[in-house]
């Protein structure tokens, strides 16, 4: 029996997906630059694509710029920002962002640039007052992480970026996780630009899009042909983009129904291991837990195991004990498994390096059934109890 319980660090292609690309494969495989017909028939599968992704998000269909993915949508937004400015300025992130912001926001700061990292609470969760205090004259840009793909939690990006606008930053948000999973508008949301991933809503590996709300300047992170509206040359990859738009238009359809059922297993996994000794919830104590998951993205649970000695017994020894048992589980963010360091995320949020070295995390997806979360409790309970087989262990 194998069970996957890993839908945040990618999930699996859907078939309709799959047609879409085989289709463009075989059929529309034209460059979509091209005047002719073989480009034009690509170009109706790239343009198609950006209708659906762009209704996921009740956005105009001319605001979708398609990227190779999350990553390079969070680049694209950073960097597009940055280099109109000759001169570095300020920018504000939260101290629990993703890699794919983290990162060229150090590289940023090494070339001069100035840099807020908000503080989060023991939930995980920026402060809006805490935004409003860090604003500066010039401050361009804040890019605070929508759903945290780590331990689940959700910002409160409606008043964060009405801060920011209000003030005259723009506004980012990574919505990688929460896209397909929780209604975004961009109508609504006072955001100027947002990244989506495909692979993380059963879409392939290879796509993703950056929102641009029009009338939001950008400059190009990759240079050259002109394409998605000059901000990302480079012929489409037709066939990823094909299944990204299918992929979207269904997530869209079946979220009203897909969503509470996430939610509802969620919920329940986490009473199956409330008693559990040695494993607790992340960021949150076992009587807010109801309160907190309303704030948690649906699909995500994340705990901890606080007998871990941070060598011997880790997150990473759990993940390895139930894939041995044929249940894929995360220690943390994936992007950090090959590495035993601490997790940022988790001291952030005030946890200990040892406990920061010892956080797992369980997501769930369209192919989840309760049966699936029964055996994992049964599991994870017995492989804890030959891991951490002393009571006198079991605190920190
Ligand atoms: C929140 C978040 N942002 C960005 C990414 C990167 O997306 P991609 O794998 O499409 O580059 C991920 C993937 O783990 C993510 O969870």
């Amino acid at each position: 029996m194998q069970i996957y319980l890993d839908y945040s660090a990618t999930t699996p292609t859907r078939p309709e997906a799959i047609a879409a690309m085989q289709a463009a494969l075989s059929e529309q495989w034209g460059n979509p630059s091209s005047l002719h017909v073989w480009g034009q028939r690509a170009a109706i599968v790239v343009e198609r694509a950006r209708v659906q992704v762009a209704r996921l998000i009740n956005a105009p269909a001319e605001s979708i710029v398609f990227t190779a993915g999350g990553t390079e949508a969070d680049n694209l937004a950073i960097m597009g920002v940055v280099r109109q400015y000759a001169t570095p300025q300020h920018m504000i992130i939260s101290s629990v962002e993703h890699s794919a912001i983290a990162e060229p926001v150090r590289w940023l700061e090494q070339l001069g640039w100035q840099v807020t990292r908000l503080p989060v609470d023991a939930q995980g969760r920026v402060n809006s007052l805490d935004l409003r205090a860090a604003l500066q004259e010039n401050t361009v840009l804040v890019s605070i992480i929508y759903g945290q793909s780590e331990v689940g939690t959700l910002q409160p990006i409606q008043a964060l970026g009405t801060i920011a606008r209000a003030h005259g930053a723009v506004f980012h948000t990574d919505a990688v996780q929460v896209a397909g999973r929780l209604p975004l508008d961009m109508q609504q949301l006072p955001v100027d630009l947002l990244s989506l991933s495909s692979h993380k809503l059963y879409g392939p590996q290879g796509a993703g899009a950056l929102y641009v709300r029009p009338g939001v300047t950008l400059l190009p992170l990759v240079s050259g042909g002109g394409q998605e509206a000059k901000l990302r040359s480079g012929t489409q990859a037709v066939p990823a983009i094909a299944g990204f738009g299918v992929a979207a238009e269904l997530a869209m359809q079946e979220m009203a129904i897909e969503t509470p059922r996430l939610m509802h297993l969620r919920d329940y996994l986490f009473e199956q291991l409330a008693d559990v000794p040695g494993l607790l919830p992340t960021g949150v104590s076992g009587a807010a837990l109801k309160t907190a998951s309303a704030s948690r993205l649906p699909h995500h649970a994340s705990f901890y195991l606080p007998s871990a000695d941070g060598e011997t017994l880790n997150g990473k020894t759990l993940v390895r004990q139930m894939n041995l048992a044929g249940i894929g589980i995360s220690a943390g963010s994936a992007c950090h498994s090959g590495k035993l360091s601490p997790s940022p995320i988790l001291q952030a949020m005030g946890y200990s390096d040892r406990a920061a070295k010892a956080g797992i995390r369980l997501t769930l997806g369209r192919q989840t059934i309760a049966a699936d979360i029964d055996w994992t409790v049964m599991v994870l309970k017995q492989v804890l109890a030959r891991l951490a087989p002393e009571p006198s262990l079991l605190r920190i």
